[in-house]
């Protein structure tokens, strides 16, 4: 007889980004097993659970995911309500699967609660829709990092086969992104935004052309960001380029 292991989204950072079943199981649960990038506003929602740090930040592994396994289960068999709180959502680049296998294979009850996922929180705080009538009917969410026996430019594949992309974990290593898409064939003037810190107090929002991808990327801070690409960015980007004083008159308007 086990606990439930519940994978927990916690969004993008913003506390009232969460879900109200999210808010629900960390005010119930008895230990909450949590990612270095969740912030203090949503740790203080954890009424009595233990609160356990599992140190993974943007796909690094400071505790081994196997070790991670092995504490949610030991967790689940002393504990009835365990929370496993990840960024965003569980089931995007969160190697929720992994744990799911893990935990299912042990007899585990595993429950898994959706959360706001930084493509969504970005473009909350672009104002520009990952879809829109005519430009945009396909998007893909990809990734470059590459893990053991992945091939590495699977992820250029999906970018030139999408109407709009949002590349994560990704902007620490813009100038090789940009390098390899114009190689693969995109052009130098489609248009780029990236968000940093989106749904946080220090967001920031770049736009501009692939050209200018790694001069771009070079104005945000230590946040994590994701890249945005393609025509819906276009306004955005022409906006960026336009002299201060017709962007004011712009926006007044
Ligand atoms: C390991 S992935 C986890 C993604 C997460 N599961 C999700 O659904 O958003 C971490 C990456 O998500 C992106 N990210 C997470 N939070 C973000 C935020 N508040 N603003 C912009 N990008 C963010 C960054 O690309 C970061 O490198």
């Amino acid at each position: 007889l086990s606990g439930t292991v519940y994978l927990v989204g916690a969004g993008p950072g913003a506390a009232d980004l969460l879900t109200l079943r999210a808010v629900r199981l960390l005010a119930a649960a008895d230990a909450v097993f949590y990612d270095a990038l969740v912030p203090d506003a949503i740790l203080s929602l954890i009424a009595k659970g233990e609160k356990v740090p599992v140190g993974k930040r943007c796909g690094r592994h400071s505790a081994a995911q196997h070790f991670i396994n092995k504490r949610l289960l030991d967790a689940a068999r002393r504990q009835d309500v365990v929370v496993r709180l990840k960024g965003g959502d569980p089931m995007l680049f969160g190697r929720a699967q992994e744990e799911i296998e893990f935990l299912v294979r042990h007899g585990v009850q595993v429950e898994v609660v959706p959360g706001v996922t930084a493509a969504l929180a970005a473009s909350a705080e672009l104002g520009v829709s990952l879809t829109r009538r005519g430009l945009s009917r396909s998007v893909a969410f990809v990734t470059p990092r590459t893990g053991e026996g992945e091939r590495a430019n699977d992820w250029l594949r999906a970018v030139l086969g999408c109407d709009t992309a949002v590349i994560y974990m990704g902007a620490g290593e813009a100038a090789e992104i940009a390098r390899a898409l114009l190689d693969a064939g995109e052009a130098a003037s489609t248009p780029v935004a990236i968000v940093e810190s989106a749904s946080l107090p220090g967001t920031r929002r770049v736009a501009g052309t692939l050209a200018e991808l790694p001069a771009l990327a070079g104005r945000l801070s230590s946040g994590p960001a994701v890249i945005l690409l393609g025509e819906v960015y276009a306004d955005l980007a022409a906006r960026e380029r336009a002299p201060a004083s017709e962007r004011s008159a712009s926006q007044a308007a």
